[in-house]
């Protein structure tokens, strides 16, 4: 079993769309201070393995254990997938649940993740029958502790509602694309908040790229002596967020940490929080 709680980290990692960068950007996104990754076993965008690469190179070069570390995966239905599937397509949702799970352990170089999270819902409407046996298929890998914690991405309120209804467990984490013109996903964010669902936000930059061009954003900027990206960032950690950043570049990730430590007035995130939707 894991040798400790979970601790709840204050920024993710992203690792898609890295290929044959993936390891050599995993290690130099813990060199620079990341402590939590985001994958998935999901060929098509996310190459596992390599994270795992990444992970064996930073243990070896020491200053960072597996205990340190936040790691985050998905399951992916074969919709979402390329011919590169983790599991028998003929076996039952719940089997694949688990033989994606073993694989991502085996890519990990692990026996536990600390967040287990459904990629996204089988039907773009509704909460399924096949998600809800992918869910019980997802708590059970919990309960024999190969997953800390668990979540949900790609979800929309409706599905949220639909399956906090049908589980007596809702998840930890939800983990969707955010978008300023929805005031940064607030109807979502707030059924998060009164069910202390942690909200993962990710594309806070390239869905946004208007917002961040905005005035309020650049003076914000200006003042603080910071980037647009920064006071984003620094703006989804004041409203409650736990945002992802997939840069690649290393001068990016420290900016991106370092974005932590920005002053920003309750006024301030207020204006954020209103921008795209005026
Ligand atoms: N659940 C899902 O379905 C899903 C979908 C998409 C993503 N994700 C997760 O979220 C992670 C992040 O993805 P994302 O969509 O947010 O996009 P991203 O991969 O973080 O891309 C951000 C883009 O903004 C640029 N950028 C410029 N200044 C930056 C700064 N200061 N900090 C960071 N980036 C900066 C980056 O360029 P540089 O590389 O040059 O910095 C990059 O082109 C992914 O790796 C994945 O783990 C999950």
């Amino acid at each position: 079993m894991p040798p400790h709680p979970p601790t709840i980290p204050d920024f993710l990692y992203g690792t898609a769309w890295k290929e044959d960068r993936t390891a050599a950007l995993t290690e130099l996104a813990l060199r620079s201070g990341f402590r939590a990754i985001d994958t998935a076993n999901q060929r098509r965008h996310y190459f596992e393995a390599g994270v795992g690469e990444g992970l064996a190179a930073a243990y070896g070069a020491g200053g960072v254990a597996r205990a340190d570390l936040f790691l985050q995966t998905k399951f992916t239905y074969q919709r979402g997938q390329d011919h590169r599937l983790p599991y028998d397509p003929e076996a039952s949702p719940g089997v694949q649940v688990a033989q994606s799970l073993a694989s991502s352990l085996e890519h990990l170089g692990t026996d536990y993740v600390d967040s287990y999270v459904l990629h996204g819902p089988s039907s773009g409407y509704d909460w399924t029958d096949t998600d809800a046996e992918v869910w019980e298929a997802m708590r059970k890998e919990r309960d024999a502790g190969r997953t800390r914690l668990l979540g949900v991405s790609n979800i929309s309120l409706s599905q949220l509602e639909q399956m906090t209804a049908a589980h007596n467990e809702g998840p930890a984490f939800v983990q969707n694309r955010c978008f300023a013109r929805s005031g940064w996903g607030r109807d979502v964010r707030s059924f998060c908040r009164e069910r202390k669902i942690v909200y993962q936000g990710f594309s806070l930059l390239t869905a946004n790229v208007e917002v961040l061009r905005d005035p309020v954003i650049a003076t914000l900027a200006a003042h603080a002596n910071a980037t647009p990206a920064q006071v984003v960032f620094r703006f989804a950690r004041a409203v409650g967020m736990l945002p992802l950043t997939g840069t690649t570049n290393a001068t990016h990730m420290k900016q991106d940490l370092e974005s932590r430590e920005l002053a920003l007035s309750a006024e301030a995130v207020q204006g954020i929080e209103s921008l795209g939707m005026t």
